[in-house]
């Protein structure tokens, strides 16, 4: 299985994993074949990536990951609900939201070990809603690695997940912009947190911490942030994780106007920022939590060989076991091998290759022909 930027769809690829629409609801199951008529589908919901089966690329891991797909499609659906019924005039539904937060968290602790591999595979209209879901497992995350008991990670999970939520008065057109805005557009923009803050606050059942979290995501460790320009620890530890889980995600989202980073090149932008923008010790604990090279991504070696990582050792996760897919020459393997390069200490990963790299690399192709 690998995945391919939509643009390198073509009729007979089977697709590896279901698509869901904006909503949640299944559209495409894995396992079907792909005509022009599903393409063209595709593209016009906004899908950005897709899963196809490739015999040669073979299984990933993908147990592995910290939640499952359900609990992910659930808790996105939460969020998006939650904005539509403010939307509408409505309350949010907070037992669900409990509900929903007790799972996540469930599973984030079984899968403690477990480091996080971010796959950005959000539409353009739902992105907001995949964020705010992403943004929620990095801090909950960091919360377990910063010996948080159950009540405060549940606090900091329901603020991570409604940081945004404030925005729910915006018409989407302006939150789903990326750049672009005039001052007007960005004077209205950032008082979200404001917004959020007092949402959050008028349910009773909801922590004032959590709260807390919307109004100060946007805080900077210097001072220099806003709405209220906090320093230091008087921005409360909760908004502190929740700031650099934020622009970490945002760092690898897809963008318009760019690709998205690559996990190196985030945690190292985040490790700069680190003592000015954020609180260094949730840098440290966070980082600690990202797989550097993720599941299912492309390495090259200093061999010349590409191979996709399809392990993560636990102990070692900056030596995974990698599947190798091609010479030096960048000639498909008949046969691809793999290498464990946690015992291989003199061969070393060099870069993350991008799907639209590899893509370009390997001409159009169906199922699982030659390259
Ligand atoms: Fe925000």
């Amino acid at each position: 299985m690998r995945k391919i930027p939509m643009d390198y769809a073509c009729e007979g690829m089977i697709l590896g994993r279901t698509i869901i629409d904006s909503d949640g609801n299944i559209w495409l199951r894995s396992g079907i074949e792909l005509n022009e008529h599903y393409i063209n589908r595709l593209i016009g919901m906004g899908i950005r990536y897709l899963y196809i089966y490739d015999d040669t690329f073979g299984e990933i891991d993908e147990g592995a990951d910290v939640i499952s797909e359900e609990t992910r499609i659930s808790t996105v659906k939460m969020v998006k609900r939650s904005f539509s019924n403010l939307q509408k005039d409505r309350k949010i539904n907070t037992v669900a939201l409990r509900k929903v937060i007790n799972n996540l968290l469930d599973e984030i602790l079984d899968n403690s070990r477990v480091l996080l591999s971010i796959t950005d595979m959000s539409t353009l209209d739902n992105a907001i809603f995949y964020h705010s879901v992403s943004v929620c497992t990095l801090a909950v995350m960091t919360g377990i690695t910063m010996g948080y008991d159950d009540t405060r990670l549940k606090e900091l999970g329901i603020g991570a997940l409604l940081h945004d939520i404030g925005k729910a008065q915006y018409e989407s057109g302006l939150v789903n912009r990326v750049g672009n805005l005039n001052e007007e557009e960005y004077a209205v923009l950032s008082k979200h947190p404001e917004t959020g803050y007092a949402i959050i606050k008028s349910y009773g059942d909801l922590s004032l911490l959590s709260a807390h979290v919307a109004f100060q995501h946007h805080e900077r460790w210097d001072g220099k942030g806003f709405p209220r320009r906090l320093a230091g620890d008087k921005i409360h530890q909760y908004a502190r994780i929740v700031a650099v889980a934020n622009t970490y995600d945002n760092l690898m989202a897809d963008r318009p106007n760019r690709p998205p980073y690559q996990v190196t090149q985030a945690i190292n932008l985040i490790k700069r920022m680190s003592g000015i923008y954020f609180d260094p010790q949730v840098v440290a604990a966070m980082i600690s939590n990202i797989a550097i090279y993720p599941l299912g991504s492309f390495i090259k070696l200093t061999t010349g060989e590409i191979g996709i990582v399809c392990y993560l050792n636990p102990e070692i996760p900056q030596r995974p076991v990698i599947r190798i897919i091609t010479d030096k020459y960048l000639r498909r393997l008949q046969k691809p091998h793999e290498i464990d390069l946690s015992r291989m200490r003199t061969i070393i990963p060099i870069e993350i290759i991008s799907e639209q790299e590899l893509s370009k690399l390997l001409p159009r192709l169906s199922g699982v022909q030659e390259w």
